[in-house]
């Protein structure tokens, strides 16, 4: 993709929107195009119980430049304006050169829970002494993950002194997944392993399950914007990156604010992460436990501004997703969202992830400051109204103006609208 702007998308009906995506990115983006991309069989063959299939909407973000490269997001979210929200900012953030990520390298954090331990202290010392050779039998479960780059990384011991059953020794199993999510490689790791930890520890080895708390696969993402494309309406660009370091120092001292803030990443985030086929539940676990670590619930993201006058935004937080096995593999959607981003690895869908996420921030931030989101929202919801109620080009402005105007925003009235304007 050399130019993710897409120009007008925004103002083309759905057959055209597609006719365009497929032009501009020569791919077969049908499973995206379809209801939901997956039969009532597939899906059968991914969790027990079927009997039918959920649809989501999926939209893409346009604009986005992310280290330097163009990158067309598929989101899946049922929620108005969060793609518009994405698209619009990373329209300005390309004027100041977009955004930046980086991703940590997969490892995964694995846990065995081990009780019944007569002397901690020495179960420590025979755990530390075979090391290697634990890591050496963790890595013979896998053989076909070692040979992708892969494997037993790292363990590590924690010795959980304030639990009612203490003391409980946790070994913590660090273990690159690559381009996997990894949960149930690293599962199967634990689940092998476990004899052995229990021989050389002494004790009985409980949880054998994968930390969601991923946090040494980490995702940064940095934007530097410059004032002036901040402006909006009657606000002055400074005044509108002042608020928004001002809102965010309010999330930072504020808990009740943080989870409100971290929620308008999360939307952004979870879109891709879900129109990618990951699991997002463990992507949620992931954040939020990170934006406690430090014992008080924190953003995740920072703004400030810099010595130019930039407004600089930083995200930090775990992305462990995948773009192999699962629902990555088996989801027909999954597949072809990937294609459209031209992701090659687990790390640069976390960079692109992460990216969004900041992006998402600085759209809910930028509204929040000015106008509120209500406005923008019900604009919006309007002008999908009059689309879906027939209007194009021109009209859809008219008739979406007209239902914000009378405050009856609803597709009985945008139909009504239409047809008093093929009357006239
Ligand atoms: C709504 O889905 C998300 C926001 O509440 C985020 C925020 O308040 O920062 C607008």
């Amino acid at each position: 993709m050399t130019d993710s702007r897409l120009a007008g998308f925004y103002n083309l009906d759905l057959a055209q929107r597609q006719a365009l995506l497929t032009k501009e990115t020569g791919l077969d983006l049908g499973p995206i195009f379809g209801v939901g991309g997956l039969s009532a069989a597939q899906a059968a063959a991914m969790i027990e119980n079927v009997v039918g299939v959920f649809g989501l909407p999926l939209g893409i973000a346009a604009n986005f430049v992310i280290n330097g490269k163009d990158v067309l997001i598929p989101m899946a979210i049922e929620e108005a304006s969060v793609v518009a929200g994405a698209s619009h900012v990373a329209k300005l953030v390309r004027e100041s050169g977009g955004f930046r990520a980086e991703a940590d390298p997969s490892h995964m954090i694995g846990q065995i829970q081990l009780v019944d331990l007569v002397d901690p202290a020495a179960a420590e010392r025979a755990l530390l002494a075979a090391k290697t050779e634990i890591l050496a039998a963790c890595d013979e479960v896998n053989p076909r993950l070692v040979e992708l780059g892969g494997g037993a990384r790292g363990m590590e011991l924690r010795r959980l002194e304030h639990s009612p059953f203490a003391p409980m020794l946790v070994v913590h199993l660090i273990y690159d997944t690559v381009d996997s999510m990894g949960a149930n490689s690293v599962n199967t790791v634990l689940e092998s392993v476990a004899p052995m930890i229990e021989a050389i520890s002494g004790g009985r080895a409980r949880l054998r399950i994968l930390s969601n708390l991923a946090d040494r696969r980490l995702a940064r993402a940095s934007c530097t914007v410059r004032p002036e494309t901040l402006r909006f309406e009657q606000y002055a660009g400074t005044q509108v990156r002042d608020r928004i370091v001002e809102a965010w120092a309010f999330a930072a001292a504020d808990p009740y604010r943080a989870a409100t803030h971290n929620k308008g990443i999360m939307n952004g985030i979870d879109a891709v992460v879900i129109a990618t086929g990951n699991d997002w539940r463990a992507v949620e676990a992931g954040a939020h436990a990170y934006a406690a670590r430090r014992g008080r619930y924190e953003p995740l993201s920072r703004w400030s501004t810099d010595d130019q006058g930039q407004l600089v935004g930083e995200l930090e937080l775990p992305i462990a997703i995948g773009i192999v096995g699962g629902a990555t593999r088996s989801h027909p959607v999954a597949q072809a969202s990937l294609a459209l981003m031209q992701v090659r690895s687990a790390r640069q869908l976390a960079e692109i992830v992460a990216a969004v996420g900041l992006a998402q921030n600085l759209a809910a931030l930028r509204a929040l400051v000015t106008e509120g989101i209500q406005r923008g929202h019900m604009g919006l919801h309007a002008r999908q109204l009059a689309m879906s109620a027939g209007a194009s080009g021109v009209q859809i402005e008219q008739i979406a103006r007209r239902m914000v105007e009378e405050g009856v925003i609803a597709l009985e009235r945008a139909q009504e609208l239409m047809q008093a304007d093929s009357e006239a």
